[in-house]
């Protein structure tokens, strides 16, 4: 691999929707792993910026919108608060976390659409597209459902068919049908904008080859953009008809925006202008996006790869002047205890509840990283989680610290003791922590989170096995400056250790940081992490545990809890039954007189379409009773039946023939009567209450 001069280092992670709470298969896939790699590259020193923000426009958020009879705006505004928070809690370092609804990413979004259409590069189709006649409305993107012509998954998109993957065009789905109101859509003509990809098929081919001979891409993400060449880039709409978005910027488009996914890959640029603008230097962002030895790397989850590794390289190809990805290394999904993360089945857990659970985000990265999707799908599981944060964070990284400086504390003063002469053992210890951080970086730098953190999770079990091995317990009684010697290089462990689970485990990093009473953890050098800077004669700091126990119950309350809520939401919602009457007393219902009663004969009411006269036998008496149930029911399969009758209501002619009672019936879809029909066998004439 040829790697490439690099200055800088631009890291965005894909925009979330501001549609919904980040849950931890969002993690898993493009958060944290980017956190890790910028984190890293911060401790090397490096010149990084790492850049984020909400996705505030596209049709699921209008359909929010219309669900929760809100305004888009009100939505975004609500999830971006929400999702910034919970970042934060998850200890997510952005240098900037912007928004797409903001005018400068509006402007940004137009430039660029601007910048095409002088250029000559889209071109303007006039194509027939499904419109909803009820809701007045062309049917952009998700508010068109259908059956998927290529899986048959009934719930397939007007985009995309989550079950298969597959991307769609609208007018292939099977019975399509209106999102808002279920009707089914006709075809109509409406005029969108298209950029040509399929004019960029060559450089993109070149594109991705090269910088995966430079950079080593993934296969997952190789695999995914190989397809695609082969099946043939097409031209791709970068319009939409929808009141919800960046405005169309050319005269005679009322009514039209730029197709979300067009502004949201522009939103990376206009985050970053964002932030030099606070920086007080607003051209600043220039130099992160237009100069050539400024290294890109985008962190998406799978779904997003085609975007990242083909129309947004197309796109900046086609404006010109900006630096490209160099790499884009999307993991595949996480799953949350054995099944997919789904909004709709009420299946996962949202980040901000999980912390509200368990608040050390320290233990959630973890669990996640080790669980990384690298390569193909993996799983989260809350006993795994547990059994990670006390089996390896609490009785490995947790116990060799606190053993170290309890055991300073006690004997030495909690003052780093002096470093006498040396044995082979303390020699390859010591060895082996200056070496550490360039495998460690190794791993980070090809976006090899797991096995990065596995190295890490490695020193601390040297680590450990070093305190046995050395035995201060004994060493303090009969020859104190080994004991010395050994606490000595135990601290400068701890302190190797503080920086090395800075990327992955921030919070616990600072807290090692005040242990051994440093400052300015971040001002120090990765590469020197395993040197040993730690002076006798330092004093220490206060103790402070870093990982606490999680107990079963705990786990298995919030087990229980997840599936109760997810058989919830799994329910079958009632949709329109009529509101319940106002309220009456036990007397009040006491005096409707209702009884049992067989069906002895059954004809229809003549010049009727809806009414049957029924001849009822009552025990006591035989009435007849007209019901408006012709249209469901034939007479002859009335008869025999048992029924429910109004025994005591007043008579009324209905079309001639005089009704004496009334028949009971629930009222189904449409207003279609059902009656009620016993099937026991009761007495004609017994009471119903
Ligand atoms: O899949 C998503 O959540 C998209 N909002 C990601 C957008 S990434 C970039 F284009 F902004
Ligand atoms: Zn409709």
């Amino acid at each position: 691999m040829e790697a490439q001069q690099t200055k800088r280092i631009l890291v965005t992670a894909a925009l979330p929707y501001a549609n919904g709470y980040l849950h931890l298969g969002h993690l898993a896939g493009a958060y944290l792993p980017a956190d890790v790699y910028v984190r890293y590259q911060r401790l090397k020193q490096r010149d990084v910026k790492f850049i984020c923000g909400s996705d505030e426009h596209g049709v699921p958020i209008t359909i929010t919108a219309e669900k929760e009879k809100t305004t888009p705006q009100a939505v975004v505004d609500y999830y971006h608060k929400a999702n910034k928070e919970a970042f934060d809690r998850f200890g997510m370092q952005f240098d900037n976390y912007s928004r797409t609804s903001l005018p400068l990413h509006h402007e940004t979004a137009k430039e660029f659409f601007l910048d095409f259409h002088k250029k000559g590069i889209l071109k303007e189709k006039a194509e027939k597209q499904l419109y909803c006649e009820k809701d007045t409305m062309f049917l952009a993107d998700r508010y068109v459902e259908g059956t998927c012509p290529n899986c048959k998954n009934p719930g397939a998109r007007g985009d995309q068919c989550e079950n298969c993957g597959n991307w769609l065009n609208q007018e292939d789905l099977i019975e399509p049908r209106c999102k808002v109101c279920g009707t089914t859509p006709v075809m109509r003509e409406t005029k969108h904008w298209y950029f040509p990809l399929g004019d960029y098929q060559k450089q993109l081919e070149k594109y991705v080859e090269e910088r995966n001979k430079r950079d080593g891409w993934k296969d997952n993400v190789l695999q995914y953009c190989r397809s695609w060449f082969k099946e043939g880039l097409q031209d791709r709409a970068v319009t939409r008809d929808l009141p919800w978005g960046v405005p169309v910027p050319i005269e005679g488009y009322p009514n039209k925006v730029l197709y979300v996914w067009f502004d949201a890959v522009l939103g990376y640029i206009s985050s970053t202008k964002e932030w030099a603008q606070q920086q007080g230097n607003p051209d600043d962002w220039k130099r992160y996006w237009q100069q050539d030895d400024t290294k890109y790397v985008a962190f998406i989850g799978k779904d997003n790869v085609v975007f990242h590794c083909i129309v947004f390289p197309a796109m900046l190809m086609a404006k010109g002047g900006y630096v490209l990805p160099e790499n884009v290394p999307a993991n595949e999904f996480l799953n949350f205890e054995g099944q997919k993360f789904s909004k709709s089945r009420g299946w996962g857990i949202d980040l901000k509840d999980f912390l509200d659970e368990f608040p050390n985000a320290d233990a959630l990265r973890y669990a996640i990283a080790v669980n990384l999707p690298e390569y193909h799908d993996s799983d989260f599981y809350l006993k795994d989680y547990q059994a990670r944060n006390n089996n390896e964070l609490a009785a490995i990284l947790g116990n060799f610290v606190n053993r170290t400086l309890t055991f300073v504390q006690k004997n030495f003063n909690n003052t780093v003791p002096q470093l006498h002469s040396l044995t082979d053992e303390d020699k390859r210890h010591l060895e082996y922590l200056k070496n550490v951080p360039q495998d460690i970086g190794e791993h980070y730098e090809r976006y090899r989170f797991r096995d990065g953190l596995l190295a890490v999770m490695n020193v601390a079990r040297a680590a450990n096995k070093y305190f046995n091995d050395t035995a201060p317990w004994k060493s303090i009684k009969n020859d104190p400056e080994r004991c010395q010697t050994t606490l000595h290089i135990c601290l400068q462990t701890v302190r190797t250790l503080g920086l090395l689970v800075e990327p992955v485990l921030p919070g616990t990093a600072q807290k090692i940081w005040r242990l051994l009473n440093l400052s300015s953890l971040h001002s120090q050098q990765w590469d020197t992490a395993g040197e040993p800077e730690l002076e006798a004669g330092h004093k220490l700091g206060e103790s402070e545990i870093l990982f606490s126990r999680i107990e079963d119950k705990d786990i298995d309350s919030l087990l229980e809890r997840l599936a109760a809520e997810s058989r919830k939401a799994e329910a079958p919602v009632k949709k329109d039954t009529a509101p319940i009457k106002p309220e009456i007393a036990i007397e009040d219902f006491m005096k409707v007189d209702l009884r049992t009663g067989k069906v002895t004969a059954c004809e229809k009411v003549k010049k009727s379409k809806k009414l049957l006269k029924l001849s009822v036998d009552l025990g006591s008496e035989q009435r007849t009773v007209v019901g408006g149930i012709a249209e469901q029911y034939k007479p002859e399969d009335l008869v025999g039946k048992n029924v429910i009758i109004v025994a005591n209501l007043k008579p009324a002619k209905l079309m001639g023939v005089e009704s004496k009672g009334m028949v009971l019936a629930a009222i189904g879809e449409k207003d279609n009567p059902v009656l009620l029909m016993p099937e026991e066998a009761m007495p004609p004439g017994s009471t119903v209450r």
